[in-house]
């Protein structure tokens, strides 16, 4: 019997009590619809489960797509009055409702996951016949409306569309962001405790922002101008390179050709750009802030995505690899989101210093492509020893492995079915 048969029944309960059919929310209470990252790591947790059903989960996810191409960061199914803000707070006119924004572009990654191991291959055709011309227009989104100058990189316009909402990344440009004036009661404490999530000032100035776009006709150039925020957020640029590469493969593998070229082009674009993002005191790659054109000196496991996205050189590669190990040492539960040794850090707080299971496998397999296997598998090892000891938390302590945020959580479950319980 598999030494971890306990575990995997335990991520497939979990996936399957999440379930709120054809969708999976990420945890109960604290977040009450579907997320957009989230179900793409889900998608792959669902498919040692039932092949159909990871499909599903992303065709779901689909129903929130706008016109325009973008896949917003949450999709509202179904009416919750557990989470703030809701979609009446964002004001978009969709069916079903939605948010304004979006997350890092992991669905193409995964598309091909799927496809290239479902056992089902008449239904993985068919599913990705229907995705991919959805996934090219999703892309397309990113490089037209959040790099309309082509300068290589796209712009996030808000902490949550980075998807690591309170990093120290974002502090100097948030603080900049003014602080909403309406008054509005948090969801998110009554789910969790206080220490473990963003503060006050920052909450007042994600809802600033999130009342902007609604205010600026969620017009994508108008805001780009208009913005007191705007972040070429590393690893998000990093993400979309590894699935823009992933998309122009299945695109080959399917003979399709619609909007490739433009893909193809904004691939290459950022393939030249990304350089620019190296801070070599650091050793790693960061943020630029676009507003006060400067990067943004802290190193986060956002900057370790460079690898994931084939974005690195080999003596860049080198140096993260160096970077990393000593990291490992300092962090036997996981790569912390942020280095330990930023002054910021803070083991308990969301994005400030937690280990979040996701990211650590996005860099074992950015390790594992530039050849260092063994390290790779020792970010496989510190995470596997999280859930050994803990099981499936949202995030957690990168000292010692106590689990934070919510309980039960689906990507943290998908993720460990995928990748650290498989034969
Ligand atoms: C938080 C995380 C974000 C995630 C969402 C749902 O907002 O920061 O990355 O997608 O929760 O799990």
């Amino acid at each position: 019997m598999n030494q971890h048969a306990d575990l995997i029944a335990k991520a497939k309960q979990t996936l399957r009590d999440n379930d709120l059919g054809g969708y999976t929310i990420p945890t109960k209470g604290l977040y009450p619809f579907q997320w957009n990252w989230d179900a793409g790591i889900t998608a792959l947790g669902w498919l040692s489960i039932d092949e159909a059903r990871a499909w599903e989960e992303m065709d779901k996810l689909f129903e929130g797509q706008w016109d325009n191409g973008m896949v917003p960061h949450i999709v509202f199914h179904e009416p919750s009055d557990q989470y703030f803000p809701g979609p009446e707070q964002w004001g978009v006119n969709h069916t079903p409702p939605t948010t304004s924004i979006s997350q890092p572009p992991v669905l193409a990654t995964v598309a091909r996951l799927l496809f290239e191991r479902a056992k089902d291959r008449q239904l993985a055709a068919d599913r990705l016949a229907v995705q991919l011309p959805k996934l090219v227009a999703y892309h397309l989104w990113w490089y037209r409306e959040r790099d309309p100058q082509q300068s290589g990189l796209v712009a996030s316009y808000h902490p949550w569309e980075s998807g690591m909402d309170n990093s120290p990344a974002w502090d100097e440009a948030l603080a900049r962001v003014p602080e909403v004036t309406r008054s509005y009661q948090r969801r998110d404490l009554g789910h969790v405790d206080s220490s473990q999530r963003p503060l006050k000032k920052e909450y007042d100035r994600f809802i600033y922002l999130v009342d902007f776009f609604r205010e600026q006709d969620f017009d994508s150039l108008k805001i780009y101008a208009n913005s007191p925020y705007k972040m070429q957020d590393v690893g998000l640029n990093a993400i979309l390179q590894r699935g823009s590469d992933d998309l122009i493969a299945l695109a080959e593998q399917l003979g399709y050709d619609d909007g490739i070229a433009e893909l193809k082009q904004g691939r290459d674009r950022m393939a030249k750009a990304f350089a620019g993002l190296w801070l070599g005191d650091k050793h790693s790659f960061v943020c630029r802030d676009l507003v006060a054109d400067k990067l943004v000196p802290v190193t986060t496991t956002g900057g370790m995505l460079a690898l994931y996205g084939g974005l690195a050189s080999d003596q860049q590669a080198q140096e993260m690899a160096t970077l990393i190990d000593s990291w490992l040492e300092r962090c036997p539960y996981g790569l912390s989101s942020t280095h330990p040794d930023e002054p910021c850090f803070d083991a308990k707080r969301y994005w400030r210093g937690p280990t979040w299971l996701h990211i650590n496998w996005m860099i074992a397999v950015g390790l594992q492509s530039y050849g260092y296997t063994e390290l790779a598998g020792r970010v496989r090892q510190a995470s596997l020893n999280i859930i050994e000891k803990t099981g499936y938390w949202e995030y957690y302590d990168p000292n010692d492995g106590s689990g934070y945020g919510g309980p039960n959580f689906s990507w943290t479950a998908a993720i460990s079915l995928f990748w650290l319980l498989e034969d």
